[in-house]
């Protein structure tokens, strides 16, 4: 990750309007000291989404989302944090400053890296076309890719022989080295040797399109069937999908995005102008490809094979994609008849019928699920509670509330059982989720006295040099909030005289954390109701304290307090 200084980060925040950056997605109005909307994390009819323009941060008392411009920009368009970073940078008109902890040794080599790459793309492309290609582009031939798609998708051909790199390259040793690293030599006894012999090669691209590895297949039979390039520091092949950066804009033109098995189906969907499908790379799909997938486009259509292995996968699939999906997404699953791919079916009946099945034959994902559930749990009130229970496990792992919520009443219904699912705990990094307040379905919910106390804090952080002396120690140690009660406190101490934003830098150490965003876009807490918040925050303390004290002289000095307290207390209720 490119490392920027957090002065850089904070001013690029302070140049940024997040009600602007929302407001691409969301209609603001305002409300009281915030602007609300309908939360673009999930579906409701009315608004809980806060945004606080004065502390710059979001907050959905729905969904429990919630952070600044950042994370905005990461977790609804999905940007790296790099990406966000310059995003907003640029929009600031803020250069980016030169990531020079990198070190120049270093990207000097990977460049030289990636330029190998595309130099040995280059040469597998030159060779299938030269007199020493002519059986792999009989091959291709045979599998009606044509030479127009062939060039478009820079297919190859790497010859029989141990040597052929070298006879390209020559053998300086620190080329070699190089080569190895790329992944296409093999060191071994003897020295290096080719990693791809009389195979036709299928480059395989990142994100930017720049070739980072290579698949091959063995021309007829023979095994490995497919060989790829072993993990190297360019190509992660649970990251990368064949046809990504070839086919994005096109999906998008569409509307259409195809997940297939293989790098050949992947192909002959193109061949037939079907240009808009990608394929993971040999492996079973994990799911950061499942999030760049449906990052790309929210209703892809995945193909499996019929058989009882496609049916596996297909299950696989499901399971993975579970804790990501969103109500947005409308995954959809479609089984080819038994031994097809879509390749074979293109061939057998043509584009027409092949795009009748995608459009026509592929099922929701929640239909596809419900009959695997059925597959596996069996017939009969046993199969149903099986049904139930392996439902439950599975519908706990999702993230989407309304989705989930939406799918365990269509388990109930095909089951017959209620189910007692748990909800997911929304704070992840807290080890407790005690004082997380009820599901707010609307801003107007008076919130806890520790939530609403913070909220006044930190919504109005000189309220922090107004609190009395003992107020460093109203949450336990052990309580959710103490770290970053405590933190804000001597945030405070060091910087009494300058404007450091507390709410915004605790958000900074405190990335995950997003009850920071919550208080700030909890209702105002006025003057008044703050000052009862904290004579209630100031008592609890108290008696707490008053439990676990002996001394008689301790405990009326105490009760003496409490007492003035209540005066205040009657006070200010009048
Ligand atoms: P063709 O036979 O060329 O049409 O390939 P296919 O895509 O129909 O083959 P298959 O369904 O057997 O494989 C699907 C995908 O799995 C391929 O595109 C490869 O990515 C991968 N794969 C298949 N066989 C092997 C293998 O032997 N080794 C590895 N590493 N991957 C394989
Ligand atoms: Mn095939």
């Amino acid at each position: 990750m490119a490392q920027f200084s957090s002065t850089f980060l904070d001013e690029v925040l302070s140049r940024t309007d997040l009600a602007e950056i929302i407001a691409r997605h969301v209609e603001l109005k305002p409300s009281g000291a915030n602007l609300t909307g309908l939360c673009p994390f999930h579906h409701e009819k009315t608004p809980s989404f806060s945004v606080s323009v004065d502390k710059q941060m979001y907050y959905c008392f729905g969904c429990g989302k919630g952070g600044n411009a950042y994370r905005f920009l990461m977790e609804h368009d999905g940007y790296p944090f790099p990406e966000a970073v310059e995003f907003l940078a640029q929009k600031a008109g803020m250069p980016i400053p030169d990531s020079k902890p990198v070190n120049p040794k270093e990207a000097a080599r990977k460049k030289y890296g990636l330029e190998l790459l595309d130099k040995v793309a280059g040469i597998f492309s030159r060779t299938l076309n030269s007199d020493e290609g002519n059986h792999a582009r009989d091959y291709f031939a045979k599998r009606k890719l044509s030479p127009e798609l062939i060039q478009k998708y820079q297919l190859g051909y790497a010859p029989a022989g141990y040597g052929f790199m070298k006879r390209c390259f020559g053998d300086d040793a620190k080329t070699l080295k190089s080569l190895e690293a790329i992944g296409v030599l093999i060191q071994n006894e003897r020295g290096f040797a080719d990693r791809f012999r009389e195979r036709v090669m299928f480059p395989i691209r990142d994100k930017q399109g720049r070739v980072v590895g290579f698949g091959g297949r063995i021309l007829g039979d023979g095994e490995p069937k497919y060989l790829n390039s072993p993990e190297t520091e360019f190509y992660h092949k649970s990251h990368l999908l064949y046809g990504y950066s070839e086919h994005r804009e096109s999906v998008r033109k569409h509307q259409m995005l195809v997940v297939v098995e293989g790098y050949m189906d992947v192909l002959a969907m193109a061949s037939y102008n079907l240009d808009y499908a990608v394929a993971p790379l040999g492996t079973a799909i994990t799911e950061s490809q499942l999030r760049i997938i449906l990052r790309l486009y929210e209703n892809p259509v995945f193909c499996f094979d019929g058989d009882r292995a496609g049916r596996g996968a297909a299950w696989r699939s499901i399971e993975r994609m579970l804790p990501i999906l969103k109500a947005e997404h409308s995954p959809k699953f479609l089984y080819l008849p038994d031994g097809e791919d879509p390749d074979t079916l293109l061939q057998k009946e043509g584009k027409e019928a092949f795009e009748h099945r995608l459009n026509n034959d592929a099922r929701p994902m929640l239909e596809t699920w419900i009959k695997g559930l059925k597959n596996i749990a069996g017939d009969g009130a046993e199969g149903r509670a099986r049904m139930a229970k392996k439902a439950d496990v599975m519908l706990s792992t999702m993230e989407d509330d309304y989705l989930r919520q939406a799918w365990q009443s269509e388990v109930e219904k095909e089951t017959g059982v209620a189910l007692s699912m748990q909800k997911r705990p929304q704070f992840s990094p807290s080890p407790r989720q005690s004082f997380t307040p009820k599901r707010q379905t609307s801003l107007s919910v008076t919130p806890m006295k520790d939530d609403g106390f913070m909220a006044g804090l930190l919504q109005k952080p000189k309220r922090f040099h107004d609190l009395p002396e003992d107020a460093f120690h109203f949450f336990v140690d052990t309580h959710p909030i103490h770290p970053i009660y405590t933190r804000a406190f001597s945030l405070v101490g060091d910087n009494e005289n300058t404007e450091l934003d507390i709410a915004a830098q605790l958000m900074r150490e405190f990335p995950d954390n997003q009850n920071i965003a919550r208080w700030v876009n909890l209702p105002t807490v006025g003057d008044d109701e703050f000052q009862l918040l904290l004579i209630d925050m100031h008592m609890a303390y108290l008696n707490n304290l008053l439990g676990h004290s002996d001394g008689l002289a301790v405990k009326m000095r105490i009760n003496g307090e409490l007492k003035a307290l209540k005066n205040q207390q009657k006070q200010l209720l009048k």
